[in-house]
C-alpha cells in the first residue's frame, strides 16, 4: 500500500511540475513574441463603464482595443453570453491572449449570503467554505474568472463601513477565516471546474484607517503591522491564493501601491509569493493625488518598482510602461516578470486552452437557481444571528425567545419588516427577480407559522426619516398582540465602500419607534440589521431581547424565522466589540494592560470619567437557549518546558431543550514580556453540539507555536514565563488557569 501511495504521490508531483514546467515554457515563448504594448496591454484592467465601483476614466472604443489585444483583463462583466462575446474579440486579436473577467463576489453571486463580518459571526470555518465555493461555482458559470475576494482587513473601528467585508477584530480568527474563504473559492485548484482565482485584499492596513474614515492614512509600528494585520494575509497565502490586491491608504507615509517594503521585501521575498498583486481601482494614479508621484508617468513608475504588476482602472501601466521602458527607466524585465504573472494565471485557469470554458449559458442556467446553494444560504444565515439579550418574563420566568409557533398573537413591526433587497447589504447584486426570490422576514415568519399563530404587521415608520405618523397605528397593532417583534437597522448603504460613519445609531425616528413600542408594556424582541456593530444600548434597555441580524441574504427571512423559533439554537458570537459609544472607540478585547488599567484604582485608570470601561458586548459574545455551565480549565502541567505540547480540558454542560452549538474559546494572556503583551489573545476555539443534558469534555492543545509575537527587533519568538490560559463562551466571560512556561 504505502508502495502505491509513494508512486500515486511522485506521479502527481511530477505531473504537477511537469504542467508548471510546461506553463512556464509557453509563457516565455509567448513573451518572447509580444511588443511593449502588448506586454503593458496584458497589465492594464477596465471596468465595464455602464457598472462601475469607482471613478471612471474614459476609455473609449474598448470593444476596438480588446480586438488589438489592448487589453489584458476586464471588471465588472458577467454572464456567459456577454463574457463569450468579448473573449471573442480577444481571440481577433494577434496574439490570440484571452481575457480574465473579475468580479467583486465578495459574499455571494446569484445566491447572496450573509455579510462576510456576519459569516464570521458564525465561526464555522466549514461553512464559509461552502460559502465561498458556492459563490465561484455561481460566478465561475457566469463568465467570472477572478473574485476580487476575500477581504481579510483586520479593523477595529465599527465606524469604518467596510468592516462588513471582514472577520473582524480578531487576527487569529481572521486568518482562519481567510484561509477557508481562499479554499472556498479556488476550489481543487486553477483550472479545475468552478475553480475561480482568490483576490486577497487589501494589502495592507487599510482597516486601521484613523478615525475610520475610508481611505485615510495608516500609521502603526512595523511590529503591530507584523502582529495584528498581516497575518491573515500569510495565512491566505498559504492556502494557496491566486492575485492579491494593494490598497488605497498611505501606510506609514508610502500608499499601498507603491510600497515595496510590503510587495517586494515581504510579499515576495520573506513570503516567496509567486503569484500576482493587482492595484486597487485607480490607487496607481491616485499616488499623484497622495502628493507620492508627481504624475501619471511617475505613478506607473514607481507602482511597477514596488510591485504592483496589474493596473486596475487608472490607464496608467498601458500609457506610460512602454515609454519607461524605452527610456531605461524601467528594465525590459520588470516589465517581462509582471507579464509572466499575469500570463501563467491564464495558463492556469485554462483560458489558453480554451478561452471560453466559463461561457457555457447551459451551465450558467443550470446554477442559476440551484436550490442547495439557497439550503446552504439559509444554514450560514441562522449560524450568523447573534442573540445579544434574551431575559425571562415576570409572568411566565421563561425566557422571551424562542417564540411559540402556535397560539400566539405576533405582531410584526418595523421599516424592515417586509424589506427584500435591504437584506442583501453591500457588494451585492440585484437581480430582476429578487422581489420574489428574497426572503423578507414577513415571508419567513408566515412560512414558519403557517396558520397556527396569527400575524399583525405594522411598518411603523421608515428607515431614514423624520415622519411618525406610522407609530399610532404600530401601538395599535403592538396593543393586540402577545409579543411585538421589531425589525429595525441601517440602509443597505449605509455600510460598505466609502461608507464610514461617525455616529453609530438607527436612523431616523426607528430609535423613538421602539422606546413607543416599549411603553406599550407588551414583551418586545428588537431585531436590528446592519453591517457593522451600531451603539445598540438604548434598543437593548428598552427591550427584552435583542437580536443581531446583520444582512443575511437571500434567505435572511427564513433564517430568522429559524432562529426566531428555535429551529436553530442561536449560535452566533461576535466577531467584533460592541462600544457602549462611539466615544470608546477604537475598542477591542485584545488589549494592552497599560500601568493603569481601567478599574485598578477608584480614581487613576484608564478609561472615560463618564462611561463603564467595559464594552457593551464582548468580542466572541452571544447566547443561546438554555444555559451552558463551563469548569474551570484543566492543564496536563502548570510547568511546561518549551518542547511540550500543553493540553488544556474544560467540560462543558448543557441544561437546554434543544440541540445547541457552542463555541469554546481558548485565549492566552503572556503576563510578562520584552514588549508589553495583550491581556488575552484568541489562540485555539472548537465548536461542539450539546444535546439536551448533554456534558462533554474539550480539550485543547498549546504548543510555544501559540505563544509566539514579534519583539522589539521584529522576531517571531516566544518567552518563558507565566501565562495565564483561559476558557470560556466569550472573551469576557472565561475561567482560567495560570502556568509557567520554562525553556
Ligand atoms: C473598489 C474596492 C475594491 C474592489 C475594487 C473593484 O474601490 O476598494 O475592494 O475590489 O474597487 O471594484
Amino acid at each position: 500500500m504505502r508502495l502505491f501511495a509513494f508512486i500515486f504521490f511522485c506521479t502527481i508531483s511530477f505531473y504537477g511540475n511537469t504542467q508548471q514546467v510546461s506553463i512556464s515554457r509557453r509563457v516565455d515563448s509567448l513573451i518572447a513574441k509580444m511588443t511593449l504594448d502588448e506586454k503593458a496591454a496584458q497589465l492594464h484592467q477596465i471596468s465595464n463603464p455602464f457598472s462601475a465601483t469607482g471613478p471612471i476614466t474614459p476609455v473609449g472604443d474598448y470593444l476596438q482595443q480588446i480586438k488589438e489585444g489592448k487589453i489584458g483583463s476586464m471588471l465588472n462583466i458577467v454572464g456567459a453570453e456577454r463574457t463569450r462575446q468579448l473573449q471573442e474579440l480577444a481571440m481577433q486579436s494577434r496574439l490570440k491572449i484571452p481575457l480574465l473577467f473579475a468580479q467583486d463576489v465578495i459574499h455571494g453571486f446569484r445566491t447572496t449570503f450573509p455579510l462576510p463580518l456576519a459569516e464570521a459571526a458564525s465561526w464555522d470555518l466549514a461553512a464559509m467554505e461552502r460559502s465561498a465555493r458556492i459563490a465561484a461555482i455561481e460566478a465561475s458559470a457566469s463568465g467570472i474568472h477572478w473574485m476580487f475576494a476575500p477581504m481579510v482587513d483586520i479593523s477595529r473601528d465599527p465606524r469604518w463601513g467596510r468592516v462588513m467585508e471582514g472577520a473582524g477584530e480578531d487576527t487569529y480568527l481572521g486568518s482562519l477565516i481567510a484561509a477557508a474563504r481562499v479554499k472556498g473559492f479556488q476550489g481543487a485548484g486553477l483550472g479545475t471546474p468552478a475553480s475561480v482565482m482568490a483576490c486577497v485584499k487589501h494589502f495592507a492596513a487599510y482597516g486601521a484607517a484613523v478615525g475610520g474614515r475610508d481611505y485615510n492614512s495608516v500609521d502603526m509600528s512595523e511590529r503591530q503591522l507584523r502582529e495584528t494585520y498581516l497575518p491573515p494575509f500569510k495565512a491566505a497565502l498559504d492556502a494557496g491564493a491566486a492575485t492579491f490586491m494593494n490598497s488605497f491608504n498611505d501606510l506609514n507615509g508610502v500608499p499601498a501601491t507603491g510600497n515595496a517594503l510590503l510587495q517586494r521585501t515581504i510579499l515576495r521575498g520573506e513570503w516567496a509569493y509567486k503569484g500576482l498583486v493587482i492595484s486597487d481601482w485607480s490607487s496607481i494614479a491616485e499616488m499623484i493625488t497622495h502628493g507620492y508621484a508627481s504624475d501619471t508617468l511617475d505613478a506607473a513608475h514607481k507602482a511597477i518598482l514596488a510591485g504592483s504588476d496589474v493596473d486596475m482602472e487608472s490607464h496608467a501601466y498601458y500609457r506610460y510602461l512602454p515609454v519607461l521602458v524605452r527610456e531605461g527607466k524601467v528594465p525590459e524585465k520588470l516589465l517581462d516578470d509582471a507579464v509572466r504573472r499575469i500570463l501563467t494565471k491564464k495558463f492556469e485557469m485554462g483560458l489558453f486552452d480554451n478561452p471560453f470554458k466559463y461561457c457555457s449559458v447551459a451551465e450558467e442556467n443550470k446554477q442559476w437557481n440551484n436550490k442547495a446553494h439557497l439550503a446552504e444560504a439559509r444554514n450560514i444565515a441562522a449560524k450568523s444571528i447573534v442573540l445579544l439579550k434574551n431575559d425571562s418574563l415576570p409572568d411566565t420566568q421563561k425566557a422571551v425567545l424562542p417564540l411559540k409557533v402556535s397560539g400566539q398573537k405576533i405582531a410584526l413591526i418595523g421599516p424592515l419588516v417586509k424589506a427584500k433587497s435591504e437584506n442583501l447589504g453591500f457588494w451585492s447584486f440585484d437581480w430582476p427577480d429578487d422581489s420574489i426570490r428574497i426572503v423578507s422576514l414577513w415571508e419567513g415568519v408566515k412560512a414558519a407559522v403557517k396558520d397556527t399563530a396569527q400575524l399583525l404587521y405594522a411598518k411603523g415608520c421608515n428607515l431614514n426619516d423624520a415622519d411618525t405618523t406610522g407609530f399610532a397605528e404600530a401601538v395599535h397593532v403592538a396593543m393586540q398582540a402577545d409579543i411585538i417583534v421589531l425589525s429595525a437597522g441601517e440602509l443597505r448603504g449605509m455600510s460598505g465602500e466609502a461608507k464610514s460613519r461617525s455616529v453609530l445609531n438607527l436612523p431616523g425616528v426607528q430609535e423613538q419607534l421602539i422606546k413607543r413600542l416599549a411603553a406599550t408594556g407588551k414583551p418586545l424582541v428588537v431585531m436590528i440589521s446592519a453591517g457593522r456593530p451600531l451603539i445598540v444600548g438604548n434598543n437593548a434597555a428598552q427591550s427584552q431581547a435583542l437580536v443581531y441580524t446583520w444582512w443575511l441574504g437571500t434567505e435572511a427571512g427564513n433564517a430568522i424565522a429559524d432562529v426566531l423559533f428555535g429551529k436553530h439554537n442561536p449560535s452566533g458570537r461576535l466577531p467584533m466589540t460592541f462600544p457602549r459609544t462611539e466615544g470608546q472607540i477604537p475598542l477591542y478585547y485584545n488589549h494592552y494592560n497599560t500601568g493603569r488599567p481601567a478599574g485598578n484604582d477608584p480614581y487613576y485608570g484608564t478609561g472615560y470619567i463618564d462611561l463603564p470601561k467595559s464594552p457593551l458586548y464582548a468580542f466572541g459574545y452571544g447566547l443561546g437557549y438554555g444555559a451552558v455551565t463551563y469548569s474551570k480549565p484543566v492543564v496536563s502541567s502548570v510547568a511546561p518546558k518549551g518542547n511540550e505540547t500543553l493540553e488544556v480540558k474544560v467540560s462543558v454542560a448543557y441544561d437546554g431543550n434543544s440541540p445547541r452549538t457552542e463555541t469554546v474559546q481558548l485565549y492566552i494572556r503572556d503576563k510578562t514580556g520584552s514588549v508589553v503583551r495583550p491581556v488575552k489573545e484568541l489562540k485555539k476555539f472548537q465548536q461542539i453540539t450539546l444535546l439536551p443534558g448533554e456534558q462533554k469534555v474539550v480539550g485543547f492543545k498549546l504548543t510555544t507555536e501559540d505563544l509566539k509575537f514579534y519583539n522589539n527587533d521584529l522576531q517571531y519568538v516566544w518567552e518563558p514565563g507565566a501565562f495565564d490560559i483561559m476558557v470560556g463562551p466569550a472573551s469576557d466571560k472565561v475561567q482560567m488557569v495560570t502556568v509557567n512556561w520554562g525553556r
